[in-house]
């Protein structure tokens, strides 16, 4: 069974220069899956939250590219809350874990990475059919 102990902090190198700060991230060494989806969620007003669903088989980064949030992880018994605030740190999450994310700084921006197209029929969007479908698979 999938627990929060699979999401995982990744550190992507950072390459220092007087004229800023550069990140890389290449696909095939330092993600964990296939990246076939990029999307971003900016313009957050304060106090909204995000997400609110699990994937059944999706698996994501996300990355505060600029400012700051909150990510909620639930695996239906456990939950842990990363503080995201650095361009060169992306929080791994699996399939068939429950995220919220909210608690936006002004102006942030968070990318994710994810491992599918978008489809809708690979969501879970209430937490009781989700806890429902990880108990079922205990
Ligand atoms: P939603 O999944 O509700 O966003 P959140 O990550 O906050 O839960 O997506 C909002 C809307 O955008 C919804 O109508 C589905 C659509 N959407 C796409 O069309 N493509 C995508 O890649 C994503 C992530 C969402």
């Amino acid at each position: 069974m999938i627990s929060i102990s699979d999401c995982q902090l990744l550190e992507f190198s950072r390459i220092f220069d007087p004229r800023g700060s550069l990140t890389p991230i290449e696909g095939g060494t330092q993600i964990p899956f296939d990246i076939q989806r990029i999307y971003y969620i900016y313009d957050v007003p304060a106090g909204a939250s995000r997400a609110g669903h699990s994937h059944r088989e999706l698996q994501q980064v996300l990355i505060a590219i600029s400012g700051s949030f909150d990510v909620h992880v639930d695996d239906g018994e456990q939950r842990k809350t990363y503080h995201m605030n650095r361009p060169y740190l992306g929080l791994y999450v699996p399939k068939m874990i429950w995220r919220e994310i909210d608690n936006f700084s002004a102006g942030s921006v968070c990318v994710s990475l994810a491992s599918a197209h978008y489809a809708e029929s690979d969501y879970y969007r209430q937490y009781d059919d989700f806890l429902r479908a990880v108990r079922s698979d205990a």
